[in-house]
C-alpha cells in the first residue's frame, strides 16, 4: 500500500512537471515597449486573459529604453522574445515640430534597433505607426498602397521609422492607425471632457475628417494577431487600423460631450484656419481597413459604440 501510494504520489509529481515542461514550452514570450503608454497600457490590461499562450514582458523607457540598440538587443535574445510589439513612440505632434533630433531618434532609429534585433534573435515585430504618413488630399479612404506624403515631423519619422524597419526586419507588421484614445494617458476624450465640464462654449475644428480608434480595440486586435500568427503563420506587411466609421473632431467632440452628459457647453464648429497649429495635420486621413480584417479574420465595432465604452469606464464620468 505504501508502495503503492508512493509511485501516486511519483505520479502526481511527473505530472505536475508534465504540466510546467508543456505550459514553458507553448507560451510565447511577447515584449511590449512603451507599455506606460495609451495602448501599451491597454495590452497590459488584457494580457492576463492570454497568459496561457503569451508571457508578456512590459516595458517603458525607464525598463527598455529602445534608442539604445545593445540594450534592446540584450534584453530580446536574454528573455527569449517571439514577438516585439512596439508601443513606444514620441507622440507630441506639435512638439515635434522644434524637437526634430529626438522624434527622429525614437520614431526611426529605435524603431530600426527593435527590427535588428528581432532579425539577430529570430523574433518578429508588431509596429504601430499612423495616418500622418498621408498628406490628406484624399477624398476616399486611404488604402495601405496609396502615396504617402507626410506634411509633419512626426508623420516623417513615424515613415522613415516604418521604411527602416522593413529594411531590417522584413518579417514585421505595421499598423497604421489613427485618432487613437483610451482611459490611461492624455487625449482628445479627456481633454474634450475637461473642457465640456469647465467651459460653457468650445471651438471644435469641423474641416478634419477621420475616425477615432479606441486603443482597447487595437490593444484586442493585435492579440488576434498573434493568436493567428501562431496558428497560422506571420502575415508581415502594412495595415491600417481603426474604429469603423467617419466623423469630423467637431462630431467627435458633440458624441464626447453626449456619452458623458455634458450639455451646458456649446461646441461652436470652427475651420482649419482658425486654428493653427504648429504641426499641419491631414484634412481627411479616414482609413480603409478590409485588408486587416479580411488577412485576420476580424470585425471592427463602429467609433461610436467603443467611444461610449469608453466614457463609461472613465472614473471621472
Ligand atoms: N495617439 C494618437 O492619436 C496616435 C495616432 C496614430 C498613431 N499613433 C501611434 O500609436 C502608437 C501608440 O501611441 P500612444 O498614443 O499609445 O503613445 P503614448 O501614449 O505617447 O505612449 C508612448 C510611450 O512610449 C514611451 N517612450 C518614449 N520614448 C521611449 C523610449 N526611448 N523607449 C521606450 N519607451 C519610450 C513613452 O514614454 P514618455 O511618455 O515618458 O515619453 C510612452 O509611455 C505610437 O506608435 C503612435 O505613434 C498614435
Amino acid at each position: 500500500m505504501a508502495f503503492f501510494s508512493g509511485n501516486k504520489q511519483d505520479d502526481n509529481q511527473d505530472e505536475t512537471a508534465k504540466n510546467i515542461f508543456h505550459f514553458e514550452l507553448v507560451q510565447k514570450n511577447i515584449l511590449v515597449t512603451g507599455a506606460n503608454g495609451q495602448l501599451g497600457s491597454e495590452l497590459r490590461r488584457i494580457s492576463t486573459l492570454h497568459e496561457d499562450n503569451f508571457r508578456f514582458f512590459f516595458t517603458d523607457v525607464a525598463e527598455l529604453d529602445i534608442t539604445d540598440a545593445a540594450a534592446v538587443d540584450r534584453f530580446v535574445k536574454d528573455n527569449g522574445i517571439r514577438y516585439i510589439i512596439n508601443c513606444a513612440a514620441y507622440t507630441a505632434v506639435d512638439k515635434a515640430e522644434d524637437d526634430v533630433d529626438l522624434c527622429f531618434k525614437i520614431n526611426r532609429d529605435a524603431v530600426v534597433n527593435l527590427g535588428i534585433a528581432a532579425t539577430n534573435n529570430g523574433a518578429k515585430v508588431i509596429h504601430v505607426s499612423t495616418d500622418y504618413v498621408y498628406d490628406g488630399t484624399a477624398d476616399q479612404p486611404y488604402i495601405e498602397t496609396d502615396a504617402v506624403d507626410p506634411r509633419s515631423v512626426y508623420g516623417k519619422s513615424k515613415l522613415e521609422g516604418e521604411k527602416g524597419l522593413m529594411k531590417a526586419c522584413p518579417e514585421s507588421i505595421i499598423i497604421r492607425t489613427a485618432w487613437l484614445y483610451s482611459i490611461y494617458g492624455n487625449n482628445f476624450v479627456k481633454t474634450m471632457i475637461k473642457y465640456g465640464k469647465e467651459r460653457d462654449s468650445l471651438n471644435v475644428v469641423a474641416d478634419q475628417t477621420g475616425t477615432p480608434t479606441n486603443a482597447a480595440d487595437l490593444a484586442r486586435t493585435i492579440i488576434k494577431i498573434l493568436d493567428f500568427s501562431e496558428a497560422n503563420g506571420f502575415r508581415d506587411g502594412i495595415y491600417h487600423y481603426s474604429n469603423e466609421g467617419i466623423t469630423t473632431w467637431y462630431d467627435f467632440t458633440l458624441a464626447i460631450h453626449k456619452g458623458a452628459g455634458i450639455t451646458t457647453c456649446k461646441v461652436n464648429p470652427i475651420s482649419t484656419d482658425q486654428y493653427p497649429t504648429k504641426a499641419t495635420r491631414p484634412k481627411y486621413s479616414v482609413l480603409n481597413k478590409t485588408k486587416i480584417k479580411s488577412t485576420f479574420n476580424l470585425s471592427i465595432p463602429q467609433w461610436e459604440e467603443s467611444l461610449n465604452i469608453c466614457i463609461k469606464e472613465l472614473p471621472s464620468v
